[in-house]
């Protein structure tokens, strides 16, 4: 899937703003503060109903405005053209799809899958455990459509069980709920491990592996592997019980980031964590280009700053050649390695103005 034609009013500095873009490389360029991020923020809404940046709606509407509203047109993988909009305000948000009312978000995230690199991505080395499980969800979610509905029974099942746990309800109420999660749980594993598999295969012939060492995604499951998670549940039941909360399970799974078999986030330098995050995002865009009905949008914001030349061209060359259409913002074009300015069309955006000029081909 590729966007054809973005238009946005009202997003943080950005008032009113059209462009329409390559099909394959665009590079946003502009001093700091012009609207750059906020560009790639736009296409985010569109495809997600939020933003990378914040959670709250009342950040990105532009000061003094009651409302932001991004457009779109892009080209699905039968070659159509589709209308995208949203219209966003303090507490209502509005989708549109081709001129119809869409009630539910994940609907466009289905149309427009989007992989994003940007100063949040390095909590996928420093953060939480929730955020690298949701990066396995978000693909499993564009391959297979069942995965989503699993998920949520699963989750379901979850709080039910918890629920009796802090009721110190009777043991056999308990694990009535056990063998409703069970296939959820078998078929979430199974999905999970076979993404993480194929992520790790395009990661292990990375340029970012022979650069820094052998990047992988190490796969928990949420309990131990050589257990069956009935008997899990089983033998921590008395546990459960006394804590009032499922202590294993996929809900507690995690992908650990290893350079050479140790952590990355404790072995390597800011830029190198920088190119990491560039090898996992161009492996998942891999990943969805031949495994999703549609192709991933990259939205790339500020990869050529910490890295030197090479660090650059090793982390463009990642993204690259994933078969998706790319959105990199940078300072100066010339940050980027000349071969990408090749092809891409590019923008100069001032102070979030209303009309970019296309300064170079
Ligand atoms: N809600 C808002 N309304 C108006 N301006 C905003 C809003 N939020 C942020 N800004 C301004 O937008 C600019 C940030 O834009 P950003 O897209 O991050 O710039 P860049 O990525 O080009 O450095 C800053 O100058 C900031 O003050
Ligand atoms: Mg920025």
């Amino acid at each position: 899937m590729q966007l054809t034609a973005l238009s946005v009013q009202r997003v943080r500095k950005v008032r009113s703003l059209k462009i329409y873009p390559s099909t394959s490389v665009n590079c946003i360029c502009g001093p700091n503060g012009s609207g750059k991020t906020s560009l790639l923020e736009a296409i985010h809404f569109l495809a997600t109903a939020r933003s990378f940046r914040t959670t709250k709606v009342r950040d990105v509407i532009t000061h003094g405005e009651q409302s932001l509203l991004v457009n779109g047109e892009f080209i699905d993988s039968s070659g159509q053209l589709n209308r995208i909009g949203i219209e966003k305000t303090f507490d209502q948000t509005r989708l549109r799809l081709n001129g119809d009312a869409v009630v539910v978000a994940s609907r466009l995230a289905r149309v427009l899958p989007v992989l994003n690199f940007n100063s949040e991505s390095f909590l996928l080395l420093s953060g939480g455990p929730s955020i690298r499980r949701s990066l396995v969800d978000r693909l499993m979610f564009h391959v297979e459509h069942r995965y989503l509905d699993t998920l949520k029974r699963y989750y379901r099942a979850l709080k039910q069980r918890n629920m009796l746990l802090r009721a110190r309800s009777a043991p056999r109420e308990i694990t009535a709920w056990d063998e409703q999660m069970l296939p959820e749980v078998t078929q979430l594993d199974l999905w999970r491990r076979n993404c993480v598999a194929a992520i790790n295969e395009y990661l292990s012939v990375s340029p970012v592996s022979e650069l820094i060492g052998k990047l992988q995604l190490e796969y928990y499951r949420g309990w131990n592997r050589d257990t069956d998670f009935s008997i899990v549940l089983s033998m921590n039941l008395d546990r459960d019980r006394e804590s009032g909360t499922t202590t294993l399970g996929p809900h507690r799974a995690e992908l650990r980031v290893k350079i050479d078999e140790k952590m990355a986030k404790s072995v390597v330098s800011r830029g190198q964590g920088k190119l990491i995050i560039a090898a996992i995002v161009g492996a998942q865009a891999k990943y969805l280009s031949e495994n999703s009905s549609e192709k991933p949008i990259l939205l790339i914001d500020d990869l050529a700053a910490e890295l030197d030349r090479n660090a650059r061209l090793i982390a463009v060359d990642s993204l690259l050649g994933t078969d998706s259409q790319i959105f990199f913002t940078a300072i100066d074009f010339k940050d980027l390695p000349n071969h990408i300015l090749e092809s891409a069309k590019v923008f100069h955006v001032e102070q979030g103005q209303t009309q970019p000029v296309v300064i170079a081909q």
